[in-house]
Parts: C-alpha cells; sequence; structure tokens
C-alpha cells in the first residue's frame, strides 16, 4: 500500500458503549495502534481516532434495565473503555462519543444533503409491534420458528440451524423476547437510503485494478451486489436512544430517530472534527485532501464496504481505505461465557501483562482477513520463549552488561556486513508494517535479535571486559534499534529501552549503528508468564429487583408463603413460594422490596407455582431479606462486579451449590461484591440462601 497522503486517519469500530471491551475487540484496536504508531515513527501526520457508539435499542433496553438514563449508562462504559484501552497502551489521539454535539450536527447534515440530491425518500412499512412493551420490535428481540427448518426459537434475522435469513415477519409463532407477547403487525411510514442507486459505482470502485481491497473481501463484496441491494431503511420510531430526524413528525406522522447505523459511522467524522476543533485544524483537510483508513472486523462489513462508501460517492468525498480483520476464537472455539472463554481486558490484565497480548496478536496479523485463534498455551509459550527468551534476552542482557561494566558507550565496533544485514532486515520490517503484514515484520525483528545474540555470544565480552568494549557497544546499537523498531508493536518495552539509553525521540529516521552515550540501570523488559486458569468466573442468576405486592398463606403448607411480586414493567408480576413463615410476620414483607432469582426453573411447591426465588441471608440465627441500597426502581438487575452473568435457566441443585456470603453487610460470590444490595441484621458469614 502506497502511502500518497501525508495526513492519515486511522480508525477502528466504535464498540457499543453496552459493555465491556473483551480480547476480541482488542485485536482491532491493537491492529490500528500498531499501525498509526508505525506511521508516526516514520513521519507520517497520523491520527488514530475512535469514539464509544451510544445509540440503538439494546443500549436503550439495557440502561432501562439497570435502572439507569441511557445518557448515564453509555457514559460509564465510556469511561471504562478508555481506562481499558490504556491498560492496553492503545494511545488514540481522540477518543469521542456518537451523542455529541458534532455529530447529531454531521450526522443531520448527511441526512438533509443526501435528501437533496434526491438519495432518501419515506416508504411505509409494516413491522412487528410488542404492544405491551410499545415499542416496535427489532429482529433480535423477536424469536421465534425458523420457516424453513422449523428449528425453534431462532432470532428474528437468521436462523442459527440452518443458516437462512429472513425477515421478522417470515418467522412462525414469533414472540417478543421483551415482554414474551406476540407481537402484531404494524404500520410505520420510514426514510430509506437509495442504496440501490449506487451497485454500479461500487462494483466500478471495488473491482478497480487499483482498488487495494483484501481479495476475500473483494469476492463477498461481489457476491452481495450481484444479489442485488436493497435500499436502506435509515430510520427508527420511538422510544429509542438516538437523534430526532428533523422534520420527520410533519414527514412520516411520527417523530423518528436516525437509525443507529446511519449515525455510527458518521461519529467517525464527528470525533476527528472534534479533535480538530481542539487542535486548531480543520477536518475537511483529512477527509477531503487525506486519507481515511478504517479498521473493522468482518461482522460489520456491509456497512462500511456498502452503506458508507455509497454516502460518500453521493457527496463527492474521497473514498476511504479499509482493512477488515477476522474473529477470535480461544483455544480454538468461538469465545463463550458458558465455556469461560470469555476474557474481557481486565479479565486478560489479571492473568497476563498487556504486552503478551500485544505481541501474540502482532505474531498472527498479516494483511489479509485472519481468524486469530487465542490459545493459551501458544500465547504462553511464544511469550516465553520468543519475546522474553530471544528479543528480551538479548536487549536486556546487552543493556545490563553495558550498564554495570562501562556505564557508558564510547567505542563502537565497526562492522560492515553485519550492519549492512541489519540494515536490510529494518528496511523488510518497514516494508511488511507498511502491507500490514505485522507477522513478517516480528519474524525480521527476531532475525535481528537472533543475529545480535549470536554475536555477543560469540565476541564474549565477558572474557575480556577492557579490550572488549567496542563489541558490546555495536550490541547496544542494535539493541537500540530494535527499540525503535519494536515500538508499534511494544511500546513500553521499547520505552524502557529508550529510558536506560535516555533517548527521547523515537523516529525510524534515527536509526543508526553509531550511537554513544551514557547507559542507565534498564527496568526487565519482559516477564516470563505461566498458563494460569484463564477461566473467567462464571454467575448463573438472574438477580432482579422485586416488590413484594401481596402475602398470602399457602393453602396446602403451614411454612410456607406464597407471594405476588412486581418486577416492573417489562418482567411483569410473578407469583413466588417461599418458606419464610416462620422468620416473618406478613406485615413485615408487605411492600418490601428484595433480591429475587428470576431465572429459576419454574417449579411447583406443594400445589402452587413458583416462578422466582427470594434471597436471604441466614446466620443461624437471624434471616434477613437483601436489601437495595439506596432507591433501585422494581425490575433492576443487580449483578456482582467484574463477574460475567450466564443466564440461562438454573435448577435449585445448581443454585444451592454457589457459595454466597455476607461480610460487612456485603454479599460476596468467590471474593466479588453485589453491588447496591446491603443484608441487614445478620452476621458475618451469613449464608445466602
Ligand atoms: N458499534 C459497532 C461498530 C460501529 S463502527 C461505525 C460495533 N461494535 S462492537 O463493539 O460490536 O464491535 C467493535 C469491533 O470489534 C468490530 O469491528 C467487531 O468486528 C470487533 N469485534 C467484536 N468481537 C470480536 C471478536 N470476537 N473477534 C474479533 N473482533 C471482534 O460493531
Ligand atoms: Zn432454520
Amino acid at each position: 500500500m502506497p502511502l500518497k497522503n501525508e495526513k492519515i486517519v486511522i480508525t477502528a469500530a466504535l464498540p457499543y458503549a453496552n459493555g465491556s471491551i473483551h480480547i476480541g475487540h482488542l485485536l482491532e484496536y491493537i491492529q490500528a495502534d500498531i499501525y498509526s504508531r508505525f506511521l508516526k515513527l516514520i513521519g507520517k501526520k497520523a491520527l488514530y481516532i475512535c469514539a464509544s457508539d451510544m445509540h440503538g435499542t439494546p443500549i436503550e433496553i439495557n440502561a432501562q434495565k439497570a435502572g439507569e438514563k441511557p445518557e448515564l449508562f453509555v457514559e460509564k462504559y465510556w469511561k471504562e473503555h478508555q481506562q481499558d484501552f490504556k491498560s492496553f497502551h492503545i494511545e488514540f489521539d481522540n477518543y469521542y462519543k456518537t451523542h455529541s454535539l458534532e455529530n447529531k450536527e454531521l450526522s443531520e447534515w448527511f441526512f438533509s444533503e443526501l435528501k437533496k440530491k434526491d438519495y432518501i425518500y419515506t416508504k411505509q412499512i409494516s413491522q412487528l409491534y410488542d404492544e405491551t412493551a410499545q415499542r416496535f420490535l427489532p429482529d433480535r428481540y423477536i424469536k421465534g420458528t425458523c420457516p424453513k427448518c422449523k428449528a425453534e426459537d431462532q432470532y428474528g434475522d437468521v436462523c442459527e440451524k440452518c443458516g437462512v435469513t429472513y425477515s421478522p415477519t417470515d418467522l412462525k409463532n414469533p414472540h417478543s423476547t421483551i415482554t414474551n407477547t406476540i407481537p402484531v403487525l404494524k404500520k410505520s411510514t420510514h426514510y430509506f437510503f437509495k442504496l440501490s442507486a449506487f451497485s454500479a459505482s461500487l462494483q466500478k470502485w471495488i473491482n478497480a485494478k487499483d482498488s487495494e481491497l483484501q481479495p476475500e473481501m473483494r469476492n463477498w463484496l461481489n457476491e452481495w451486489i450481484k444479489k442485488g441491494l436493497e435500499d436502506w431503511c435509515i430510520s427508527r420510531d420511538g422510544p429509542y436512544f438516538g437523534f430526532e430526524i428533523p422534520h420527520s413528525q410533519k414527514e412520516t406522522g411520527a417523530q423518528k430517530y436516525f437509525y443507529v447505523w446511519l449515525d455510527a459511522p458518521i461519529g467517525y467524522l464527528a470525533s476527528l472534527k472534534n479533535y480538530c476543533d481542539k487542535n486548531k485544524q480543520n477536518w475537511k483537510d483529512y477527509v477531503y485532501k487525506g486519507t481515511l483508513h478504517h479498521f473493522i472486523g468482518k461482522d460489520i462489513a456491509y456497512f462500511h464496504y456498502l452503506f458508507w462508501p455509497a454516502q460518500f460517492l453521493a457527496l463527492n468525498i474521497p473514498l476511504p481505505k479499509l482493512t477488515a480483520h477476522g474473529f477470535i476464537t480461544v483455544n480454538g472455539e468461538k469465545m463463550s461465557k458458558s465455556r469461560g472463554t470469555f476474557l474481557t481486558a481486565q479479565d486478560f490484565l489479571n492473568l497476563y501483562p498487556a504486552e503478551a497480548l500485544r505481541f501474540y496478536y502482532a505474531s498472527h496479523l498479516n494483511q489479509h482477513l485472519v481468524d486469530v485463534d487465542v490459545n493459551f498455551d501458544d500465547l504462553v509459550a511464544v511469550n516465553n520463549n520468543v519475546l522474553t527468551g530471544n528479543l528480551g534476552n538479548f536487549c536486556y542482557r546487552v543493556l545490563t552488561f553495558a550498564q554495570k561494566n562501562y556505564g557508558a558507550i564510547e567505542e563502537i565496533a565497526v562492522e560492515g556486513a553485519l550492519t549492512k544485514r541489519i540494515s536490510d532486515l529494518m528496511e523488510e520490517v518497514k516494508h511488511h508494517y507498511e502491507q500490514l503484514d505485522f507477522k513478517s515484520a516480528v519474524k525480521t525483528i527476531l532475525q535481528i535479535a537472533d543475529l545480535g545474540n549470536a554475536y555477543f555470544q560469540e565476541k564474549e565480552p565477558w572474557k575480556d571486559k577492557e579490550t572488549k568494549a567496542a563489541y558490546v557497544g555495536f550490541c547496544v546499537n542494535i539493541a537500540r534499534n530494535l527499540a525503535i523498531i519494536t515500538s508499534p508493536i511494544l511500546p513500553q518495552f521499547s520505552k524502557k529501552i529508550r529510558t536506560a539509553l535516555n533517548e527521547q525521540s523515537l523516529t525510524w529516521n534515527t536509526l543508526r549503528f553509531d550511537w554513544k552515550g551514557e547507559v542507565k540501570k534498564i527496568e526487565l523488559l519482559v516477564e516470563k508468564i505461566e498458563k494460569t486458569q484463564q477461566v473467567s468466573e462464571l454467575f448463573p442468576l438472574h438477580l432482579c429487583i422485586g416488590e413484594i405486592k401481596d402475602v398470602k398463606d399457602h393453602p396446602h403448607a403451614d411454612s410456607l408463603y406464597v407471594l405476588n411480586v412486581d418486577f416492573g414493567k417489562t418482567i411483569g408480576t410473578r407469583q413466588v413460594v417461599v418458606g419464610l413463615k416462620k422468620h416473618f410476620t406478613k406485615i413485615q414483607l408487605q411492600k418490601k422490596k428484595a433480591v429475587f432469582c428470576i431465572n429459576m426453573k419454574k417449579a411447583k411447591i406443594r400445589g402452587e407455582e413458583s416462578q422466582a426465588m427470594v434471597l436471604v441471608a441466614d446466620d443461624g440465627k437471624k434471616v434477613s431479606l437483601l436489601h437495595p441500597e439506596g432507591k433501585i426502581a422494581v425490575g433492576t438487575e443487580v449483578t456482582f462486579d467484574r463477574l460475567e452473568h450466564r443466564k440461562s435457566e438454573v435448577t435449585f441443585e445448581e443454585f444451592k451449590k454457589l457459595k454466597m456470603e455476607v461480610h460487612d453487610h456485603k454479599i460476596l460470590f468467590k471474593g466479588k461484591v453485589l453491588k447496591r444490595i446491603i443484608a441487614k441484621s445478620v452476621n458475618n458469614n451469613a449464608a445466602i440462601m
């Protein structure tokens, strides 16, 4: 990929502000970070731009479940994402948000310009509507029987059993996953973008001789276009967390919102604009005179290779460059919460250092659309044998030797042939980085470290320190060069070497073999790691706040009550049988808020159906309900800090095995705290049952 433009904007896909960053995400943010660091290293005016993607139905519904306003809900993830990226040394020039003024204005601008040019029209369509929740249902919130293979419990867009795609109205026996009710068809007028008008020009772009698209991507795109591109619905009905579409009330009969995928890519530009405004630059210089280069995962290719460029074609904006990567598997399988192979960024850091993952990913990524398997045996081996054993060992050994024995480099052996060989290899490394072939870059870097190791070994400076100082000087120069060329992948490693050599500047054109100067004590560069249990902790209960509306005696059992519990609009009310008669009077339970497990296998207890289970703390003397600390709305889900929650149905046997305990009135599971909940008036070590 020749780099014609000096101004380059690198972007990575905007992560949804709806959950934590996980190691799958990190593949992309690390890939783009390596590239952006490399561009800066060779003197390009590159910016690495990103943001959190804050709009859409799932975010709105999850915020509601968490009992929070979407604005606050997304803000928390926005902060968390930045922390996580920072701990993996992912260095954005700007990390912004799609729920911003810049993005609102730019989205409106895109919309009105496309409309002026007649690329947007309105059309009435019928969609499935949940009358209980009073909202139209996105495909992912409808489940039913596959119209083709009759598999049950399939989503509204695609059958996971037979792979066929359909529209949710084709599903047999559809039901809303929000309220479990049967949706009805309802009409609504929406805005459509004329994607079909761009088939020919997109095809031309994709198949151009100088097209830099990855071949596997080009094949996919041609397939898609051959099947025919359909116009794209870019509006949504309320309730929706997103930007209101101006004039939509008048034009469609109801307030409409931009579909999240309309304003999300525009969010790249909004983040860029936010950066430029802060730094007194003009964002249009980057977009119209520079290069936009998007890094994305293959799952969002349709949006980035078709919808997005089509809008650029319509608005005469130069088309972006795109690089797609594949998906992460862990130990050969899709990441899965239930198998414990779903690792968040934090989970990973609790086990291994960040640069172990950066190095591992770099060793697997090339310019093709690769899937990467994170095999933990392999990750440990690569870290210990290659990163630490070869590269780290050479640099550490040489610099420590130099510091201890000489304190400074004053003479350097002249090694014409080896200098030439290493210089050639460094040129190769540069070329590999340019090609986004990080795997080959790593291989070549290791060759250089091998040459250095062999040279140091051969010269045996420890045998005669005085006469052999110049050889060590040459080795220190190799280590210094390695610090520069590894810096895109291993910024910390590189920084430690540069600190020891008191070198601030970091550019490719300072590579040399005649560096002299003081050598300070160096920090440990990289460490060997051990294979630890990498399974993240799982917690199977879906815990929710409910309010006890009514308490009755169980008709057939003396020790039991039958409760009627309100869980709010989305979950509704449920009947719950509890064995609390010995401990509480009816009045003590009436109108109380408590914590219930709502994904227990439904059971009949002495003839009465029980659709949830109440959680209590019991220290042998006293029994206490679990209370919300402060105000929490009914229906709010409560979770343990830093625990993965897997919520399929649980049996009572499984429940009994979970050891939850009270400490200082907090509820703990494997040392993790149940957030926002306390157990009053019981002693420490009370068990939760
Ligand atoms: N919000 C959209 C992107 C909007 S861009 C204008 C989105 N967000 S995401 O959080 O689901 O994903 C962000 C990026 O991470 C995507 O490029 C996606 O492909 C990537 N990955 C998410 N899970 C992944 C793996 N398991 N493996 C590799 N990449 C993955 O999509
Ligand atoms: Zn099917």
